[in-house]
């Protein structure tokens, strides 16, 4: 009997869940001869009925989907079976509805495609159901255990990198500090990342105790050596590793070139990148990672396996049990390789000017 799989993405988008989809649906046809069915909007589709879920056609799944960002299933980060967002503002358990969605779909396992917040939700779930489930990682923040990378993050940071390549030339021009804000969530793997590729002079994380001090002094040096510009970047969370940090203020980037500007004497402009991070048309390395990690998690599925996620280890594709994924997000490691590389360079992580 042929068997049938679902697959639905979720959390917030980025680059490579299309490439991901269609690798699944893919290595379930030609590998196994399986229907592959997609869930729209995470787990939002399981809610509505009958259940908003599309098969997933081989012939239609043409290598453009690859080049495109976003996910043509939809997602949704407000998805939480257990505590879910009613219309009237109260919070309600919506597990039972959204078990019952999936048997609706008579699957015979399940691939979730989303970070470590999505999949424990979904690991949750599914345990209230016989179906096996896998995970797989996916997101810009790259913060996910046990997997070097998560779809979504080699885009992120071409992106950040690319925003530093426009911002030198137009802040040497002017003789400014640019700022450049970056997402990333509670963790520096973007800022760090592309601030070695993008050469800022400063860069700074939630994983290291920074002091404004630093950065002015960083910067006068940049100035007495003759330079009158300087790149900064800046992880969104990075105000909660610092002593006076902007408490209530919503953009650091904003709150740093601000005083950057008082401190030094310079102009200094604040970029914040946003989504633009999120919905750009998918690295190669973003495209190899999507295709070898759906691959992997039907090839799971067809082990017999599950509760696991797929992950990416010194080129290699492993898989290892969901319970030591979730609840545990992955920080820049402070002995780390960009880490000791960033300092190598000479670049100021703000611990010391
Ligand atoms: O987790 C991915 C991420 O893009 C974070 O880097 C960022 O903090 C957050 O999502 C933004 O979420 P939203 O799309 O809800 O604004």
């Amino acid at each position: 009997m042929t068997k049938c799989i679902g697959i639905l993405t979720s959390g917030g988008d980025c680059a490579g869940l299309n490439a991901t989809i269609r690798a699944v649906a893919l290595r379930a046809h030609h590998g196994y001869g399986w229907r592959t069915i997609g869930i729209s909007h995470g787990t939002l589709g399981l809610l509505r009925r009958p259940v908003a879920a599309e098969p997933l056609d081989p012939a239609r799944l043409d290598a453009v989907l690859a080049r495109q960002g976003g996910t043509f299933l939809g997602t949704t980060s407000h998805g939480d079976p257990f505590a879910f967002p009613m219309p009237d503002g109260t919070i309600a358990d919506r597990s039972a509805d959204m078990v019952e969605g999936l048997r609706e779909l008579h699957l015979d396992g399940l691939i979730g495609v989303g970070g470590d917040g999505s999949l424990a939700i979904l690991r949750r779930l599914l345990s209230k159901t016989a179906l096996p489930f896998i995970g797989v990682p996916k997101t810009i923040d790259n913060d996910v255990g046990h997997t070097e990378r998560a779809i979504g993050h080699s885009t992120a940071v071409a992106v950040a990198t690319e925003a530093l390549d426009r911002l030198q030339p137009t802040g040497a021009s002017h003789d400014r500090v640019m700022v450049l804000e970056v997402m990333g969530r509670d963790a520096g793997h973007i800022a760090i990342a592309a601030g070695i590729a993008g050469g800022a002079d400063v860069v700074l994380l939630p994983e290291v105790r920074w002091r404004l001090a630093n950065v002015v002094q960083r910067i006068a040096v940049c100035r007495r050596a003759g330079r009158t510009s300087a790149l900064v970047v800046v992880a969104e969370a990075a105000g909660d590793s610092h002593e006076e940090g902007p408490r209530g203020e919503a953009s650091i980037g904003e709150w740093l070139a601000r005083r950057l500007m008082v401190a030094t004497g310079a102009e200094a402009r604040a970029t914040v990148l946003g989504h633009v991070q999120r919905g750009a048309q998918p690295t190669a390395e973003d495209r190899l990672l999507a295709a070898a990690l759906g691959v992997g998690a039907v090839d799971l599925l067809a082990a017999g396996k599950a509760d696991r996620m797929v992950g990416w280890w010194n080129r290699t594709v492993i898989d290892v049990p969901l319970e030591k994924v979730v609840g545990r997000s992955r920080t820049v490691a402070p002995d780390g390789a960009l880490m000791r590389t960033a300092r190598a360079l000479g670049i100021c992580l703000g611990d010391t000017a």
